[in-house]
């Protein structure tokens, strides 16, 4: 079982508290060395596709892997809901971080609208479409199902759902699959316990250490 901690854009807690976790951590950019220096696998929430050039706001694979990052998200549904990414750009952030030497978690998932029309398979289809295109069965390569719904909301998927999109998730590209959103400790262990979650990606219980503890915690057990 992964659990991946995605702080955001909040600062986070201290890293040093987080030593003995066996988890990964996804803090904004200012934040990546103190967290690669208090021993952390740690990753960056967003990699460009070129080396360098002129993409103000961006950042490359080959200077995170100076800083001694792991691996990066790409895709997360706020970067594609608020900054217009696309799916293409999306696998074309993938493909360069994974040749670089980056571990990636790609993330897909459909909203509330696409699911009520009932598009959510069509959705993933497109959205890891892109991805397996581009990647392969990358060994570095993980997804994460976060039902744009379910992120920040409280409404966690249940348990079947997940395991449904997962299950779905893997016919098209058979990578592990984390779950992403509103998972809680009090959530966590009927999610994890579905065959094919492999882990999970969290965002607001990742900044509280106390709740993150509990997920790594619940995660060792699953
Ligand atoms: P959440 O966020 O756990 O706060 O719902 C998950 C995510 O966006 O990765």
């Amino acid at each position: 079982m992964i659990i991946a901690g995605n702080w955001k854009m909040f600062r986070g807690p201290d890293p040093h508290a987080l030593g003995g976790l066996d988890a990964i951590v996804a803090p904004p950019f200012t934040r990546l060395r103190d967290c690669v220096d208090a021993g952390l696998t740690t990753y960056a929430q967003n990699v460009h596709w070129e080396a360098e050039g002129a993409f103000t706001g961006e950042i490359s694979a080959p200077m995170l892997l100076e800083l001694g990052v792991t691996g990066a998200l790409v895709g997360h549904s706020e970067r594609r809901q608020y900054f217009g990414e696309t799916d293409e750009g999306v696998a074309r952030r993938a493909r360069a971080a994974l040749a670089a030497g980056l571990a990636v978690i790609a993330c897909v998932g459909e909203t509330q609208e696409e699911r009520d029309e009932g598009d959510t398979e069509t959705v993933l289809q497109i959205q890891v479409g892109a991805i397996r295109n581009a990647c392969g069965m990358h060994d570095r390569l993980l997804l994460a199902y976060e039902p744009v719904w379910a992120i920040g909301t409280g409404r966690t998927a249940t348990p079947e759902t997940a395991q449904d999109a997962h299950a779905f998730i893997k016919s098209l590209l058979d990578r592990p699959v984390l779950y992403g959103g509103s998972v809680k400790p009090d959530n966590a262990d009927e999610l994890m316990s579905q065959p094919d979650v492999d882990g999970a990606l969290v965002g607001g219980a990742s900044l509280d250490l106390d709740s993150f503890a509990a997920l790594c915690l619940t995660a060792s057990h699953s």
